[in-house]
């Protein structure tokens, strides 16, 4: 028997190989401050500053713009950057990853009821874009300019999540009218457009993945095309068109047979691409964080693959593991804000092999938008043990404890399991203030040796990376404190 204490006298996890115990957190009320000694109320502050700061961002990062009168309204781009990079295009991952972002203010804040007009935009956007012609890969070319003229250089296109994302970022919108008593007409055959195109390719090899550089079948589009597909039935039987929603249930039916056959349990992670058919061919380790973000993304309340799932947990070790040691910025352990000295966590970057540095290619470095997506994986693992009052001390959950307390051995205090997630979490938001400029701008990446922002500036998904991990942090400060 293996004894873990987090904090003696608070919560013991014993665990026995093949009998994993339950602690029950209710039974014991989470008392005393944020684990840090110091520093929680200066992080927090900071995290509520960008926050604002990356919001009114991501507005003004689509359009209508003063300075580009021809930019659809609606349209999303996905860096202001015209040049080195030139990330000035509405990219459909991007765009509605972002959309997804704007509902979720809506949905927690009523008083945002402005934003509508802004998601209501990019579905006339999403219309102007499903009706062009001649497109070679039709619904899944990656990228548009700004005007919504299609973009004919080469690429690595035939990007399938786009319309995935892009079919239940405008579910759950239609889900959000209903609630309202409010017509969906207008969405419906956008949505089926979508979602009958993922129907119809999703099992093929031929797919660019979302770093868009190799080609195969993928965990992360994988799962946000099982995630388009449940809703959208669900969706699809509410509004009686059961022949549709049955041809959606049964191909979610096969992809889930699909999804177990990524999970490598000798490797310890799961595997970001099956059947690789072309493009990049370096990427041998196959652990990437792609798939960390398509559990964020796109797992449902089904136990598949979701941040809790062993297999997620074991992955999130593993890319910890590897990416540690990969950027010399992880030897710094702790940051200043406002005086007060924090510890920090690990960056991380796409995956190891990565060789893209935002303009160019020379080596990878750690990106904006994957380290808040740790800390976010952290802060929605916490609420979930928090919902269900007990945790399944595994051995994945214990070895990823084991493994950061290995690093920040005396810095972090144990006051109970959720309030250590807590703690961990803010590690990597740490991290993101770090590298983040004091006038709260934004790149992708950080050069790996200096630390300072590197490639597109004020990209909007490093942006909707932060405004999504700090939402997640209240909620997680809020269930806590909702505990004692
Ligand atoms: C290669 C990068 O790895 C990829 O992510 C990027 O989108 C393209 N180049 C275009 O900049
Ligand atoms: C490069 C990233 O790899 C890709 O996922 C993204 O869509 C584009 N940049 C635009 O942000």
């Amino acid at each position: 028997m293996r004894v873990l204490s987090l904090l003696a006298g608070t919560i013991i996890v014993s665990h026995l190989a093949s009998v994993p115990v339950v602690i029950g957190l209710r039974q014991k009320p989470l008392s005393g401050a944020h684990p840090w000694t110091s520093g929680q109320d200066e992080l927090e502050q900071w995290i509520r500053s960008q926050d604002t700061y990356s919001r009114a961002r991501i507005l003004s990062n689509i359009a209508p713009f003063a300075n580009d009168p021809s930019a659809m309204p609606g349209a999303v781009c996905a860096s202001p950057s015209r040049s080195h990079p030139d990330y000035y295009y509405a990219w459909t991952r991007d765009s509605a990853l972002v959309m997804n972002e704007l509902l979720s203010w809506m949905e927690h804040n009523s008083s945002m009821s402005g934003l509508q007009r802004t998601v209501e935009d990019y579905v006339s956007f999403t219309r102007h874009l499903q009706g062009l012609k001649g497109l070679k890969y039709g619904l899944a070319e990656a990228k548009f300019h700004m005007d919504g003229r299609p973009f004919t250089k080469s690429w690595c296109n035939g990007q399938t999540d786009g319309p995935a994302i892009r079919g239940y970022t405008l579910t759950r919108y239609a889900r959000y009218l209903m609630q309202r008593g409010r017509d969906v007409e207008h969405l419906y055959g956008l949505i089926t457009t979508d979602l009958d195109y993922v129907s119809e390719v999703w099992m093929q090899n031929w797919h660019c993945d979302i770093w868009e550089e190799s080609r195969g079948l993928h965990f992360y589009t994988l799962m946000a095309q099982r995630r388009a597909l449940t809703e959208g039935a669900r969706l699809a039987r509410r509004l009686g068109d059961s022949a549709a929603a049955s041809a959606y249930e049964r191909e979610v039916g096969l992809m889930d047979r699909r999804l177990g056959d990524f999970w490598d349990e000798r490797a310890g992670h799961v595997m970001t691409t099956l059947e690789w058919s072309g493009g990049l061919g370096s990427k041998l380790s196959q652990l990437d964080a792609q798939v960390l973000l398509a559990s964020l993304h796109s797992s449902m309340d089904d136990g598949v693959y979701t941040v809790e799932s062993r297999e997620m947990l074991s992955t999130a070790l593993r890319l910890l593991r590897v990416f540690e040691p990969l950027y010399p910025v992880n030897q710094v352990l702790s940051a200043e804000i406002n005086r007060a000295v924090v510890p920090v966590g690990v960056a991380l970057g796409r995956y190891p092999e990565d060789v893209y540095n935002g303009v160019g290619t020379s080596r990878g470095n750690p990106w904006s938008l994957v380290t808040s997506a740790l800390a976010e994986f952290h802060y929605r693992l916490a609420i979930e043990y928090a919902k269900r009052g007990s945790v399944r001390a595994s051995d994945e959950l214990l070895e990823l404890i084991q493994w950061t307390r290995r690093r920040y051995r005396g810095q972090v205090e144990f006051k109970g399991l959720l309030r250590y997630l807590l703690g961990v979490g803010d590690l990597y938001m740490a991290r993101v203030y770090l590298h983040t400029a004091r006038d709260h701008t934004m790149y992708e990446q950080w050069d790996r040796h200096s630390g300072y922002g590197q490639g597109a500036i004020h990209l909007t998904w490093s942006y909707a990376a932060h405004t999504a991990a700090s939402r997640a942090r209240s909620q997680l400060v809020d269930l806590i404190a909702s505990e004692v």
